[in-house]
């Protein structure tokens, strides 16, 4: 069976003891079950404050949040939006707590009350989808950044989330390990539905998303596909963020006149783009 949430955000603001703006500012946002999502936006845009406020780890200060129906400003719900929508953080040396692996992932599991007898299905299942299993009894400081991360991601997965909210979770990891978070997630999402909200600031992530959304000053200023939003080089440089590269060349040969299609994002898609003007012209 497929586990999917729907995440809803309505006039949505919160504010920070003491501060005097908005950190998150009139958000009306519905995610979609089973969709991928990325989120863009400069240093204190409000992205983390978002994904706090989506698993109710923040309560709104304004409007409302919905995890799959439920408000997460209703207490009997509080633990129930937690497994439903996990949040897996930046630094994963943050988040392991344990010595060894199937422990760390037992740590959650303890916390919402599973019976010991599921307990151990559970964590297998759950090392399992992000293809850990094997390091089950190994210690996780052992571990390199990238596969800390998926036990992190494994500790979410155990509890049987519907959605998983990850906030910058390759930024501190080296390219291989990026691919490997990244690929994960991507994986948990296409094959068992786990809705993803997935935030980041590498263009090259976003652009293989279904939706991208862009944060500054705590609104969502863009909304559209990886096509749609960075086909607007322009917005986004006034948001202080860059489009891909391939992207950005893209763009810079159409204004110089050259016939070529603007909204390309990959370098398999330009190479792809090139090869075939090429041949059009060699034939005129
Ligand atoms: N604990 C806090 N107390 C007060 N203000 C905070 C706190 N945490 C964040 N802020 C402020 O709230 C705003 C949004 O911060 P947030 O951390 O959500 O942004 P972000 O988009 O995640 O940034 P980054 O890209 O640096 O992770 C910023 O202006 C920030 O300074
Ligand atoms: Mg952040």
């Amino acid at each position: 069976m497929k586990k999917q949430a729907e995440l809803r955000m309505e006039n949505l603001s919160f504010k920070y003891e003491g501060a005097e703006g908005f950190a998150v500012k009139n958000v009306d946002l519905t995610i979609e079950k089973g969709s991928f999502t990325t989120v863009l936006g400069h240093n204190g845009s409000g992205k983390s404050t978002l994904a706090k406020l989506i698993n109710g780890l923040f309560l709104p200060t304004q409007g409302k949040v919905f995890v799959d129906g439920m408000d997460t400003q209703d207490e009997q719900h509080t633990w129930d939006v937690r497994a439903r929508a996990g949040v897996v953080f930046q630094n994963p040396d943050n988040q392991i707590v344990a010595t060894v692996v199937k422990d760390d992932v037992a740590f959650g599991l303890e916390n919402i009350g599973v019976p010991h007898e599921q307990m151990e299905a559970r964590i297998e299942e759950a090392l399992g989808a992000v293809d850990m299993l094997d390091f089950i009894d190994r210690a996780p400081h052992m571990l390199s950044g990238g596969q800390k991360q998926r036990v992190a991601i494994a500790g979410i997965m155990a509890m049987k989330p519907a959605a998983l909210i990850l906030d910058e979770v390759t930024s501190m990891l080296d390219p291989k390990g990026r691919k490997e978070v990244f690929d994960t997630v991507r994986r948990l999402n296409k094959q068992r539905g786990i809705t993803v909200v997935w935030i980041t600031h590498f263009m090259e992530e976003a652009a293989l998303s279904d939706r991208v959304l862009v944060m500054h000053r705590g609104e969502i200023r863009m909304d559209g596909t990886p096509r749609e939003v960075f086909a607007n080089g322009d917005a986004l440089r006034s948001l202080r963020l860059d489009v891909p590269p391939m992207a950005l060349l893209a763009q810079e040969l159409v204004r110089r006149g050259i016939d070529i299609r603007e909204d390309i994002l990959s370098l398999d898609e330009m190479e792809r783009e090139v090869v075939a003007k090429w041949r059009l012209n060699c034939k005129m």
